[in-house]
């Protein structure tokens, strides 16, 4: 695997690699985990080249203190990277991002994708992705970018974003990745206490009972239960919502087709975990 440091150098390797064949990129913050290393995988089978990116990018987080304990962890993640056959590694410095300073950056219409869910409790925490996801398709214009479907509204986000400014950018949305019981992978995962961490699958839990009572109608009682379940496990919920799969907007009401996703956001203790469930795959039920 090749490291990169600097934007010049990646750009001029990428112009010679570009004629040979497709490349992907799977951008990251780091910390990398089994659902990271799925992504790097598909992104092998589907492409020729296959370009990672690590940088932890200030303007996403809202909470200072989030920012401050976001884990490192370079050598080992690039030892997982040589290991799944990554090529490239593009690791910047903020200097390299951000040459004039992380603050005024481009601004982004994601219109109700910014008001609701992450973008409610997060404020501002969808521009910082952008403008960074936007940065970095600038300088490797990848084939195709991958994404986990873990960081749902991410995914719808970062979509709008890639049609706002009309890249040619194929944009695929790759599965969750879980732990044995239940729990999504996420760099959060590893600040949990080992009481936290037996309590942190209910999550999966409570979106899997959502799926299982689903039915057609109010849906005020199912997420009741879900915001019940979850108190009663030990989280803080900031939200449970149900939400249309393809576009997003939140639904309490359902006609029985619409496509649906159950989002939620809980902290346990300082720890904030999401996770969310496709729950009808677009087939109907009443
Ligand atoms: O999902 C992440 O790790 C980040 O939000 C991303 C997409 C790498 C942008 O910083």
């Amino acid at each position: 695997m090749i490291i990169f440091r600097k934007i010049g150098l990646l750009k001029k390797h990428l112009s010679g690699l570009r004629s040979q064949g497709k490349i992907g990129f799977v951008p990251t913050m780091g910390a990398l985990h089994a659902g990271h290393l799925q992504l790097i995988g598909i992104s092998k089978k589907e492409n020729l080249y296959t370009l990672c990116s690590i940088f932890v990018n200030p303007t996403q987080f809202n909470d200072p203190q989030d920012f401050q304990k976001y884990p490192i962890t370079i050598e080992s993640d690039i030892a997982k990277l040589e290991k799944q056959g990554c090529d490239i590694l593009f690791f910047p410095s903020a200097e390299e991002i951000y040459p004039n300073g992380p603050a005024g950056g481009k601004h982004y219409e994601l219109g109700h994708l910014e008001q609701i869910l992450e973008g409610k409790f997060r404020p501002g925490h969808f521009q910082g992705v952008c403008q960074v996801v936007d940065i970095l398709l600038d300088i490797t214009e990848p084939d195709r970018l991958y994404l986990g479907q873990k960081d749902y509204q991410q995914c719808m986000v970062i979509r709008k974003m890639i049609g706002l400014t009309g890249r040619s950018t194929t944009l695929r949305i790759c599965d969750t990745v879980r732990e044995a019981d239940g729990l999504a992978m996420s760099s959060r995962n590893m600040r949990l206490s080992s009481e936290q961490r037996q309590a942190a699958p209910a999550i999966f839990h409570v979106l899997m009972e959502a799926g299982k009572g689903l039915k057609k109608g109010s849906l005020l009682q199912l997420q009741e239960q879900a915001l019940d379940q979850l108190e009663k496990a030990g989280f803080r919920t900031d939200y449970f919502e149900f939400a249309n799969a393809e576009n997003l907007e939140i639904i309490n009401e359902w006609d029985g087709t619409q496509p649906l996703v159950a989002l939620a956001a809980a902290f346990l203790g300082e720890v904030r975990l999401i996770d969310n469930m496709v729950l009808n795959n677009g087939v109907s039920i009443n």
